[in-house]
C-alpha cells in the first residue's frame, strides 16, 4: 500500500466526522447510529441526504455549502477517497457533513426504516451485464424504499446511457414518479431550472469531470416512491 494511502487511512481514524463500522457491529445489526444520525452523529434534527459511491464528496460537500440547513453523508467503500471529502469538510468549517466507510449493500443495517430524506447517485459504475449490481436494480430500490421517508426522492446523475435508460424502465416497472429529467443536463436541463437548480446541477465529481473532457454527455433523473 502506498505512503499516501496508510496517512490517509490514519487520518481517517482521527476525524470525528467519519465513521468506519467494524465488520463484526455490521453482522450483529447493532451499529449505534442506525436510526440516530441525526440524533447522536449531526445532533440536530435536519432533513438526512445519502451520496451512495461518494468517492471524493464532491456531491456531498457541493450539497452542504448551499443547503446548510440540511445533513449529508457520503457513503463509499474506498477510504482513501473519504479522505479527500472528510478533509475538505474541515478545510470549510462545515458542520453539517459525514462520511461513512462501507459496502452499500449494508444499507439496511446503517439505516433505520425512513429515516433518511434524499439519496444522491453519483456517476455509480454503470455494472454492464450485471443489472443485480446496478444502484437502481430492484433490490437496491426495496433498500430505498424502506429507509427513505415517505415522499423521499433519489436523484441518479451519470454518463452511462445504459445505466440511466435502465433506471428510467425501472421507474416505469415499479410505477415510480418521475420529478424531472433530462438525457443532457447542460445543454437542455440547466438552462431551464431555477438557480438554485442550476447551482446544484453544476457540481462537478472527479469522475463527471473527467468524462466532461472526454466528450460525454451528462443525463439526469430525479424520482420518488
Ligand atoms: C465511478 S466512482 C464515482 C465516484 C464519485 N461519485 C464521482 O462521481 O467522482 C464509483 C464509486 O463507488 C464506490 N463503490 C463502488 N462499489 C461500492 C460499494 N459496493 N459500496 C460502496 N461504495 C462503492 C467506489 O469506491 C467509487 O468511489
Amino acid at each position: 500500500m502506498g505512503k499516501n494511502k496508510i496517512s490517509r487511512f490514519a487520518e481517517n481514524a482521527t476525524f470525528e466526522h467519519v465513521v468506519q463500522p467494524t465488520f463484526t457491529e455490521l453482522m450483529a445489526d447493532t451499529l449505534p447510529l442506525r436510526g440516530r444520525w441525526n440524533a447522536d452523529f449531526f445532533e440536530r434534527e435536519a432533513p438526512l441526504v445519502l451520496e451512495l459511491g461518494c468517492g471524493r464528496g464532491e456531491y456531498t460537500i457541493g450539497l452542504a455549502r448551499l443547503a446548510p440547513q440540511k445533513n449529508y453523508l457520503g457513503v463509499d467503500i474506498k477510504g482513501a477517497r473519504i479522505w479527500r471529502g472528510a478533509k475538505t469538510a474541515v478545510e470549510l468549517g462545515l458542520d453539517n457533513v459525514g462520511f461513512l466507510r462501507t459496502h452499500v449493500d449494508h444499507l439496511l443495517r446503517c439505516f433505520g426504516p425512513q429515516e433518511v430524506d434524499e439519496i444522491w447517485l453519483t456517476f455509480s459504475d454503470p455494472q454492464i451485464g450485471k443489472a443485480r449490481k446496478r444502484l437502481t436494480s430492484p433490490l437496491f430500490l426495496a433498500r430505498y424504499k424502506e429507509i427513505l421517508k415517505p415522499g423521499g426522492v433519489i436523484h441518479l446523475k451519470t454518463d452511462s446511457p445504459l445505466l440511466y435508460e435502465y433506471t428510467l424502465e425501472q421507474i416505469a416497472a415499479h410505477g415510480l414518479t418521475i420529478q424531472e429529467r433530462s438525457a443532457e443536463v447542460y445543454a437542455e436541463l440547466v438552462p431551464r431550472v431555477s438557480p438554485e437548480e442550476q447551482a446544484v446541477l453544476n457540481i462537478r465529481t472527479y469522475y463527471e469531470q473527467m468524462w466532461l473532457e472526454a466528450g460525454r454527455t451528462i443525463h439526469y433523473v430525479r424520482f420518488a416512491f
